[in-house]
């Protein structure tokens, strides 16, 4: 490639990729952020959460590579710059372990995990009514890479599963719910609920108050995708009324969650730091070094976004 690669997020992982990206392309004009060099230098730039206006000052960019699957970080205001093309990551290991961490938010709450934990500890000894697998709805919202793996991988241990996504999809034991006109008729099906959209103006906000009460009573919530979908008051409505009987969130609106925020103590609520899925750059490089093939050559890029649907 022709030119530099400008690298930004944090430094332990920006020293990650810088090793991964060099053992496979020794010869790369790598320039971590801040220290840039000229601005006309950068043709390309791999970044997570980085300042977006600060990508207007590079004038010969032409690819922005997002350092993990979601892109809602470069759409951030005032936006990516012009005619610069979007590509994200798609992995298999970061495919892999968010499904592994949508299965075991299933399973925990399906098979009463925190209940029989808490009985342990006051040594009670007693059973609950069995779950029931098959009359499980699991109901997961955006079926794309990671959401159609996760609901696959819940359609084969036994669930009812269903996916809802702009265009019909067809993937095997999982029904298809199709736009606004299908939100409802899917909700209404959905016992566990389970986000994995990305973060657009149209996603913003949609777990709220009007989708839970479409969810049957003590339907259970997963958010795995971005804090924005969540509207935090409503879900704190909702399960202190009963309506919904719990939540697992990996995501919040703001990261890291503040220390005096009612999610930390709330006894419906399970909590990670937005662990889900890390990408990881050994994994992710190929692809990388071969989109930055791909630019020199002309050829298409793989990944790529729309920058009109946002992601
Ligand atoms: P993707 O392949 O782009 O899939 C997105 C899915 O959402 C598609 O099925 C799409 O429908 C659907 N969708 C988008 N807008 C919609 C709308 N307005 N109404 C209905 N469906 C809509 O994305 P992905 O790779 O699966 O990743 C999903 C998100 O997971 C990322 O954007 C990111 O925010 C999040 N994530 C979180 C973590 C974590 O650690 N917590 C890790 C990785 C990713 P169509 O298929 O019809 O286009
Ligand atoms: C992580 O949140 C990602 O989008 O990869």
């Amino acid at each position: 490639m022709s030119g530099a690669l400008l690298l930004s997020s944090s430094p332990k992982s920006m020293a990650t990729w810088r090793r991964e990206l060099l053992a496979l392309a020794p010869d790369l004009d790598l320039r971590l952020y801040p220290e840039t060099g000229a601005a006309e230098d950068i043709v390309a730039a791999l970044t997570w959460n980085h300042p977006p206006e600060d990508l207007f000052r590079y004038p010969n960019l032409k690819v922005l590579i997002s350092m993990g699957a979601g892109v809602d970080h470069l759409f951030r205001p005032p936006g990516p710059p012009p005619g610069v093309a979007i590509v994200r990551l798609v992995d298999r290991l970061l495919t892999s372990a968010m499904s592994e961490y949508v299965l075991l938010a299933v399973l925990r709450h399906h098979r009463q995990a925190e209940i029989y934990r808490a009985q342990q500890r006051t040594r009670i000894w007693h059973e609950l009514p069995p779950p029931d697998t098959e009359r499980t709805r699991i109901g997961i919202m955006g079926l794309g890479v990671l959401g159609t793996d996760a609901a696959r991988k819940l359609a084969t241990l036994g669930f009812q599963v269903a996916g809802w996504s702009r265009r019909p999809k067809s993937v095997e034991g999982v029904e298809s719910f199709v736009g606004r006109e299908g939100l409802t008729p899917f909700l209404a099906r959905t016992d566990i609920l389970v986000c994995l959209l990305p973060l657009t103006s149209e996603t913003r906000g949609i777990l709220n108050r009007d989708t839970f009460a479409r969810l049957p009573k003590g339907a259970y919530v997963i958010n795995v995708a971005r804090g924005g979908h969540l509207v935090e008051d409503d879900l704190l409505d909702a399960l202190d009324s009963g309506h919904l009987s719990g939540a697992t969130l990996d995501v919040f609106e703001t990261e890291p969650l503040p220390g005096e925020h009612p999610f930390w103590g709330h006894p419906k609520i399970i909590l990670t730091p937005h662990i889900a899925s890390a990408t990881v750059p050994r994994s992710c490089a190929p692809q990388v070094i071969e989109n930055l093939r791909r630019l020199a050559a002309g050829e298409p890029l793989l990944n790529t976004v729309d920058p009109v649907a946002g992601y």
